[in-house]
C-alpha cells in the first residue's frame, strides 16, 4: 500500500516543471551532487568513465542514454544521433558493448514506422560493432507496440536484441511465452510505472509471487535470462530455481541499476555469478531519477541532505 502510494506520488511529481528546474540546477553540478548517485553523468564520456570503474571490479555494463516520450520526429532523430554517437565512443573506449534503449525515445509516441526505422539504424550500427541492444519496457500503454516492434525487427533478422517483461503486469506470462518461442532474451523486472489495477498487480506480495513464477518459466524455457532486481529474496529464489532447472551460472545474469545495492552486486560477483549494471546517462535524467525515488522514499532524505550540504 505504502509502496504503491509512493509510486503514484513520485510519478505525479515527475511531471512538475518546477521540480525539474530545481533538480536540473542542483542535481549534477558537482561530482558529489545527488543525482550522480543514480546517474553516471550528462555525457557519454562520463558514462564511459563510470563503466570503466565498474568493469575493473568485475561487473559488466549496459549504457542507457536517458530520454523518453519525445514529442516529435525531430526529437526522436536527436535521440537516434545520440545513440549512434554513443556506439562510436563506446567502441573507441573499449568497454562492454551493450546498450539499453526506450522506444518512446525513438518515436513510439509519434508513430510506429519512425520507431522501426530509428531502431533499425541503431541495430545496424550496433550489429557492426557486435553490440547487444536491450529494449526497455515502459508503461503498459506501450507494451503491445514495444513487443510488436521488437518482433518486427527480430523477424527482419536482427538477433542482437532483447526485450524486458514486467512481473507487475497480469499479461506477462503470455508475453514471455511469445518471446521464448522466438528464442530471444528477456530481462525480467518488477515494473517501475504506475499502472491501473485492471492490468497490473498493485500489492508487492502479488508482484513478487508473479516474479517467482515468471522467473521459473524463464529458467525452464528461456534464453539467457536476465534477472533484474535488487530484492535479496528474489535473488535467493533465482539461485535456487536456476540450480533446480540445471541452468549454470554462466547461462544467465543478474542485473542491477547503477548506484543501488552495490553490496549485493559485489556479493553476487564473489559467489561466481554474472552481474550487469545498468548505467544511465544524459541530460534527460529527471523522470528516471524520480522513478528511483518512488521505489524507495528513503532516497528523498539522501537528496535533501545533499542539497542542504551544497547550499551551506
Ligand atoms: P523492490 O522494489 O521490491 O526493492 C527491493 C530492495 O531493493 C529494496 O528493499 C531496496 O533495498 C532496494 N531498492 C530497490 N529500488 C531502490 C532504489 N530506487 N533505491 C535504493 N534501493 C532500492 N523497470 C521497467 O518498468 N522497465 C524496464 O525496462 C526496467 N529496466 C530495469 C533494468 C534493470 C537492470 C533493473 C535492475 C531494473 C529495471 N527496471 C525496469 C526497474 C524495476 O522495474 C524496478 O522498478 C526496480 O528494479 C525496483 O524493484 P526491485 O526488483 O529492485 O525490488
Amino acid at each position: 500500500m505504502v509502496a504503491a502510494l509512493a509510486k503514484v506520488t513520485f510519478s505525479v511529481l515527475a511531471e512538475s516543471r518546477f521540480l525539474k528546474r530545481v533538480a536540473s540546477r542542483y542535481g549534477m553540478r558537482q561530482p558529489d551532487s545527488f543525482a550522480r548517485r543514480f546517474i553516471a553523468g550528462e555525457s557519454v564520456t562520463e558514462a564511459i568513465l563510470v563503466a570503466q570503474t565498474l568493469e575493473r571490479q568485475g561487473l559488466t555494463v549496459s549504457l542507457d542514454l536517458l530520454g523518453e516520450s519525445v514529442a516529435s520526429r525531430e526529437e526522436a532523430l536527436r535521440a537516434l544521433d545520440g545513440y549512434l554517437q554513443a556506439i562510436g565512443e563506446i567502441e573507441r573506449a573499449g568497454i562492454g558493448r551493450n546498450l539499453s534503449v526506450k522506444l518512446s525515445q525513438l518515436g513510439l509516441t509519434t508513430d510506429r514506422a519512425t520507431t522501426v526505422d530509428n531502431l533499425r539504424r541503431v541495430l545496424d550500427a550496433a550489429s557492426k560493432g557486435e553490440f547487444f541492444v536491450r529494449i526497455d519496457m515502459e508503461g503498459s500503454q506501450y507494451t503491445d507496440a514495444t513487443l510488436d516492434t521488437f518482433e518486427t525487427v527480430w523477424e527482419i533478422g536482427y538477433h542482437n536484441v532483447g526485450v524486458v517483461v514486467q512481473s507487475t503486469l497480469r499479461r506477462s506470462e503470455q508475453d514471455i511465452r511469445r518471446v521464448n518461442k522466438l528464442g530471444a532474451r528477456i530481462r525480467l523486472v518488477k515494473g517501475a510505472y504506475r499502472e491501473a489495477r485492471e492490468v497490473a498487480y498493485n500489492r508487492k506480495a502479488d508482484v513478487d509471487a508473479a516474479y517467482v513464477d515468471l522467473m521459473t518459466l524463464l529458467f525452464r524455457e528461456g534464453t539467457y535470462p536476465a534477472i533484474a532486481t535488487h530484492d535479496p529474496v528474489m535473488i535467493d529464489r533465482a539461485k535456487q530455481i536456476a540450480a533446480a532447472s540445471g541452468v549454470r551460472p554462466d547461462a544467465f545474469e543478474f542485473q542491477m541499476l547503477y548506484g543501488i545495492r552495490r553490496d549485493l552486486q559485489a556479493a553476487l560477483l564473489a559467489e561466481g555469478f554474472r552481474v550487469r549494471v545498468y548505467v544511465p546517462f544524459g541530460a534527460e535524467w529527471f523522470p528516471y531519477f524520480m522513478r528511483r525515488l518512488g521505489e524507495r522514499p528513503a532516497n528523498v532524505g539522501f537528496v535533501v541532505r545533499s542539497v542542504l550540504r551544497e547550499k551551506l
